[in-house]
């Protein structure tokens, strides 16, 4: 990800985590809120990795290595877009930015598919934490080899 891809990936990231908020009830949530202010600086210390179909963007992710662990944040898919196994191609990407020991991620409690995509890669639950009365945050680990 350049500075020149932000607004396409903001615009990526806004459709599909509305679908998201709708399942949380919470138009609110950060990846909504975040701004292009914020995504740049964001890429001083993470690496964004962008799913292009021709010129479009249609997905991206994050990733922030610390140490011998990487944090992945922010996979996203076009809503048309999905379904076709661009959030499991991204993931493993961003699962091979860095030779790391493990793989660091979150999701919400009601988010099923994001669940069942997380353990199909090999991703265990470490903990929950809830945030407020609509929604828990599920922390997720994976060993790498
Ligand atoms: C989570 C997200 C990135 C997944 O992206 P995606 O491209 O749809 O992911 P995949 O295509 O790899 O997998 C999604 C489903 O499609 C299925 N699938 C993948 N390739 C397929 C194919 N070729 N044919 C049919 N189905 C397929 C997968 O089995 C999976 O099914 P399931 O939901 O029943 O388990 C996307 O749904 C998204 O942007 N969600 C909103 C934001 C969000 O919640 N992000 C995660 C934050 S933690």
């Amino acid at each position: 990800m350049v500075v020149g891809d932000v607004d396409a990936v903001l615009a990526v990231q806004r459709a599909a985590f509305s679908i998201e908020a709708q399942l949380y009830d919470d138009p609110s949530l950060p990846p909504l809120r975040e701004s292009r202010e914020q995504l740049v600086n964001e890429l001083d210390s993470s690496l964004g990795l962008v799913a292009l179909d021709g010129v479009r963007v249609v997905g991206s992710v994050r990733v922030r290595v610390e140490g011998r662990s990487l944090h992945i944040a922010r996979l996203s898919v076009a809503p048309d877009q999905q379904g076709r196994g661009l959030g499991a191609l991204l993931l493993s990407r961003a699962e091979s930015v860095a030779e790391a020991e493990e793989a660091l991620l979150f999701t919400g409690h009601l988010s099923a598919s994001n669940l069942r995509l997380y353990a199909r890669a090999g991703y265990v639950e470490q903990r929950r934490v809830r945030v407020d009365e609509r929604v828990t945050l599920v922390y997720l680990r994976k060993q790498l080899a």
